[in-house]
């Protein structure tokens, strides 16, 4: 983990007090602590640092991450289509990824991409922001984000049928600047971070992957500047039980809080309505992105990710 992420790390365990972390760093190279470990000095949880992967999601101490359908090779794989597909050279790639970091202004500070998988966002906004980083529960995730960005290029396994697979060569742009970013395993129900550090936001594709789709964006907005800030926001709402009581969906319901469709509820609440986010946002852009998940040769997803925009 990049040194320069230490400045505005707090106790994911101690939230909503934000406690400082020290850190205890065994190895690093080139400002990138790669063995050490993240010390609270009030709760004295240990987060380590392995092979330069910080590990910041308390509930992974403590059984609560529970298992984490994103951790199989063919996942990661799948993902990598999914984000880096174009850049493949893969003519039924989407570009869903470069639409949605087209919707971003370059307002310098810092970004967070929120359950970013495997990156794509969090590389393409390096050219928007002063420095960037994804967090998400996927240590897979993560280590292939972070792989690809320590040496821009990787030999992507795709699977065609069975166990039969062939090697995509992906390489990154060169414009994109890998000293501006950082990747780091986090839950985004309790982001490792201070607040009111954020410029630039993203939730792509995570609301309704997480049982509290509430406490996510109250997270997201505790992290966020209380002004000149931008959230993009994007899902496809499928919400599942398996995932999250009914109570806590945003939207999809016929009566009682958040009745309706999600993406207008969730509009509604990043406008203020409420009194659910303060400071309030307000909204700038709606539409959807078209993104495509790839499981074989033969088999896709293709998922309209409705998005809003929002600035305050
Ligand atoms: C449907 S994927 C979308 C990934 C990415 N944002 C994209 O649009 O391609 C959901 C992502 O959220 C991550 N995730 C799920 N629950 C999470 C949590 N509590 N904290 C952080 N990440 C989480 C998963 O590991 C996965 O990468």
């Amino acid at each position: 983990m990049k040194k320069a992420v230490l400045d505005i790390l707090v106790c994911p365990n101690c939230l909503p007090e934000e406690r400082e972390l020290s850190a205890e760093v065994a190895e690093e190279k080139d400002h990138d602590i790669l063995q050490g470990r993240l010390i609270c000095g009030h709760c004295s949880m240990v987060f380590p640092i392995e092979d330069g992967l910080a590990f910041l999601d308390p509930g992974a101490f403590v059984g609560r991450a529970g298992g984490n359908r994103y951790e199989t090779a063919p996942v990661v794989s799948s993902y990598l289509w999914s984000h880096y597909g174009d850049l493949m050279h893969d003519g039924e790639a989407s570009d869903a990824y470069s639409r949605w970091a087209g919707l971003m202004e370059p307002l310098g500070g810092y970004c967070l991409d929120i359950g970013g998988a495997v990156g794509r966002f969090a590389f393409e906004m390096t050219s928007k922001s002063d420095f960037v980083i994804g967090i998400d529960n996927s240590t897979a995730f993560i280590r292939a984000a972070r792989e690809l960005m320590r040496h821009q290029r990787m030999e992507v396994p795709l699977a065609v049928e069975g166990l039969l697979t062939r090697d995509l060569t992906l390489e990154l742009p060169e414009e994109w600047d890998m000293k501006k970013l950082e990747f780091i395993v986090g839950d985004a129900l309790a982001l490792p971070f201070k607040g009111g550090v954020f410029t630039s936001l993203a939730s792509l594709n995570l609301v309704d992957k997480v049982p509290s789709p509430l406490k996510h964006l109250y997270e997201m907005n505790r992290v966020a500047r209380a002004q000149k800030a931008a959230f993009l926001f994007s899902d496809p709402f499928s919400w599942s039980e398996e995932v999250a009581e009914q109570e806590e969906w945003l939207g999809g319901k016929g009566a009682g809080r958040f009745a309706g469709r999600g993406v207008d509820n969730i509009a509604s609440i990043l406008n203020g309505d409420g009194g659910v986010l303060t400071p309030p946002w307000s909204v700038k852009d709606r539409g959807h992105v078209w993104w495509k998940i790839r499981t074989h040769a033969n088999h896709f997803e293709l998922i309209r990710s409705c998005f809003v925009k929002a600035e305050r």
